[in-house]
């Protein structure tokens, strides 16, 4: 985004208006009354916005492969409202003609039109390099639940959150009659207070299917795909489930659980290609999310991301991958640095083993849903696994340096600064020792 003070629709920022007019609801007093059957959480407090039309579910997510890009979304209830985005640096007068440094740099945007208008703010990362620090938050399984909104408000509390790794199943709307889309609207009107200030970085998860072809729906990921858009293309993916982003000193890779991987398919391909494409010496930091954990030693979803395991695994440890994150199951597990590809079939060795050049594998499926808490684990907790939880929460990674991160795991139960789990994680690429 480079510019004058206010610009309409210009480079860099992409205006999703018209395609979020894909989901307008044409039943306006119907979505605000649907709000009232929530199990355990009611969204009264979170009504439309006042005004004919006024745009609501506002979210952003990054917009192109480096950061300096943005995709606004959102949703207009009763026709199709305008698509433009007014965006303008929110940096004293504004007269900085020429200004050509877009990074690190605070926005304010505005959608919607006359007394319906809405105003934001985002701030762009900074350039992508290897000593850039940045904190995510991680969050996954949100759902709309009282305990939901226990995380989002955790997080929403927590200052240090630059930007959220979403690791699948937003709003759970499938677990409702005929796959309720008003949850869609419920879900996106729940998270608009963080996600409409800084970007969600959105895998899909099991949830994200919608796969109903008895009322004829036999397209999957329908409504996800049209109310949550990724910047695929910036990463030469050819499909939105998996894609890549550089966001400071981080090379982040969306991988998808629910579509083909096998050889020769699409996102196996695009896989392969993607990893020579990492550079670690402008991002440092390489990070994997998807869905199914590879591996999760709770008696729920148990061995489901093993055909992926099988698949892709080998490249995570070829290529250093430092961390893997994934959702799906509703609970919190972190485990050891190691892997277990040494295996063929002649050898016999199917071990899990410590391997220095193996990612470490966090489970956070604890978003709190309608679905409950996984507390059920498999025993004894095997050796790969280093602490595991039943306890809803999220996570922050801090990446201070292209050598050194800090993880923080904050259950709900307890106040934000209080940490669960705790770890320093050590560069793979820059830091390729054992770690104390
Ligand atoms: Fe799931």
């Amino acid at each position: 985004m480079e510019g004058a003070k206010r610009e309409e629709g210009g480079p860099g920022m992409e205006s999703e208006g018209k395609a979020a007019a894909w989901t307008m609801r044409r039943h306006h007093e119907f979505l605000r009354e649907e709000v009232h059957g929530f199990p355990g959480f009611t969204h009264r407090g979170i009504p439309s916005p006042s005004g004919y039309n006024a745009p609501e579910q506002v979210h952003i997510t990054q917009g192109d492969q480096v950061g300096r890009a943005v995709i606004v979304s959102w949703v207009t209830p009763s026709e199709p409202g305008s698509g433009h985005v007014k965006y303008w640096k929110d940096s004293g007068d504004g007269s900085e003609p020429g200004h050509k440094k877009m990074y690190d740099t605070k926005y304010i945007y505005e959608i919607g039109d006359g007394d319906t208008a809405r105003r934001f703010s985002f701030t762009t990362p900074p350039p992508v390099g290897p000593d850039a620090a940045y904190t995510f938050g991680i969050i996954g399984d949100l759902g709309q639940t009282s305990d939901s909104n226990q995380t989002l408000e955790h997080y929403h509390s927590n200052t240090k959150g630059q930007a959220v790794l979403f690791v699948g199943d937003l709003s759970y709307a499938d677990d409702h009659p005929l796959h309720d889309n008003n949850r869609w609207d419920t879900w996106g009107r729940f998270v608009e207070k963080s996600v409409a200030y800084q970007p969600w970085i959105w895998t899909a998860g099991n949830h994200e299917i919608d796969f109903l072809p008895e009322m004829g729906e036999s397209v999957p990921f329908k409504p996800f795909l049209h109310r949550y858009h990724t910047p695929y293309k910036a990463s030469k993916s050819t499909f939105p489930l998996w894609y890549s982003i550089k966001r400071a000193s981080a090379h982040i890779i969306v991988l998808s659980s629910y579509s083909a991987f096998g050889k020769y398919t699409p996102q196996y391909q695009w896989l392969e290609e993607e990893f020579p494409r990492v550079n670690r010496s402008e991002t440092p930091w390489l990070i994997v999310l998807l869905h199914s954990p590879m591996y999760n030693s709770y008696d729920y979803h148990f061995m489901e991301g093993e055909a992926m395991r099988v698949m892709f695994e080998p490249w995570f440890v070829q290529n250093k991958v430092d961390l893997v994150f994934s959702g799906h199951v509703h609970a919190y597990e972190r485990s050891h640095r190691f892997s277990n590809v040494a295996y063929r079939v002649s050898n016999g060795q199917c071990t899990p083993a410590y391997d220095k050049s193996g990612p470490v594998y966090i489970t956070i499926g604890d978003g709190g849903n309608v679905e409950g808490i996984a507390n059920r684990f498999t025993e004894p907790q095997p050796s790969y696994s280093a602490y595991r939880e039943a306890s809803f929460g999220h996570a922050m990674l801090e990446i201070k340096n292209r050598t050194h991160a800090y993880y923080t795991w904050h259950r709900n139960q307890d106040s934000e600064p209080v940490v669960g789990d705790t770890q320093w994680f050590y560069n793979r690429h820059w830091y390729p020792h054992e770690e104390p």
